[in-house]
């Protein structure tokens, strides 16, 4: 049987490097490829509905005017998950556009079911790693934002490199954020929180909005989302941080 667009999808999430002997180069990923089920209503709303509200890949920077038909700022949103918060985020603020980055199949089309249904236009989503995307795929001084909620913690202390939140990545996003754009982050792992705080105080082109230096109050903006509901299930506590661009 021919493989569909979405099937297509699972198996594209990086593209390969290789050294200059020719040898495949492994890279340290912030994600494990979970093979988790695409419903078939997935699948066909992936493959239905991927014109309209997903991007690929690109080595060069996406065109966001015409890609959103406005001069609307553009939020990235690492990691989305099912994608609940994210369109209800979209759905909120039609005056943002809102671009999601996803590696997991089955929640890149329940984000573009849930997306359906609701009717946003300011949305567009991507199933591809986030580091290669902001790398390639991303003009410097573009982003209103980027928001980061609840990344897999890897709270073994030998997986910590794993973390998505480091010095090289958040120099990235910065390079990536015009002027006075955010970066919003949220964790229900202390430890993670502490690395966040660290990691974005010493980065010289950040202010962080916090009345104390460290975390701010958990903004009502923010919808909940499904790993913080588990996280609040298993009593853990939450820390949102929210710096700008000077
Ligand atoms: C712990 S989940 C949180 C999901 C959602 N934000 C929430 O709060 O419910 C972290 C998500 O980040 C995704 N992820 C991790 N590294 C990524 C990367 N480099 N590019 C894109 N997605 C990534 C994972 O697939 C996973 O779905």
């Amino acid at each position: 049987m021919k493989p569909t667009f979405a099937d297509q999808k699972r198996k594209t999430v990086e593209t390969a490097e290789f050294t200059e002997e020719g040898r495949y180069k492994r890279k340290i990923r912030s994600f494990v490829l979970r093979t988790g089920r695409l419903s078939e209503f997935q699948k066909n709303m992936m493959n239905d509905h991927w014109g309209a509200l997903g991007l690929d890949y690109q080595s060069s920077p996406f065109d966001f005017v015409s890609i959103y038909g406005n001069t609307h700022p553009v939020i990235l949103e690492i990691g989305f998950g099912m994608g609940k918060s994210l369109v209800d985020m979209a759905y909120a603020n039609p005056d943002k556009n809102y671009l999601g980055i996803e590696v997991h199949t089955p929640g890149v089309g329940a984000c573009i079911a849930y997306a359906v249904e609701k009717g946003v236009k300011n949305l567009r989503v991507i199933c591809h790693d986030a580091t290669e995307i902001l790398r390639d795929s991303i003009a410097d001084n573009t982003l209103g934002g980027l928001q980061l909620f609840f990344p897999d913690p890897w709270h073994k202390a030998k997986h910590h490199k794993r973390r998505i939140v480091q010095p090289h990545f958040v120099d990235q996003v910065v390079k990536k954020l015009a002027e006075n754009g955010f970066i919003h982050m949220a964790t229900d792992w202390e430890n993670y929180a502490e690395q966040m705080l660290e990691v974005l105080r010493t980065n010289a082109h950040l202010v962080n909005t916090s009345a104390q230096g460290d975390y701010i109050p958990r903004p009502s903006f923010r919808p909940l989302t499904k790993f913080e509901a588990r996280g609040q299930r298993l009593g853990h506590g939450i820390w949102d941080l929210f710096f700008t661009k000077k």
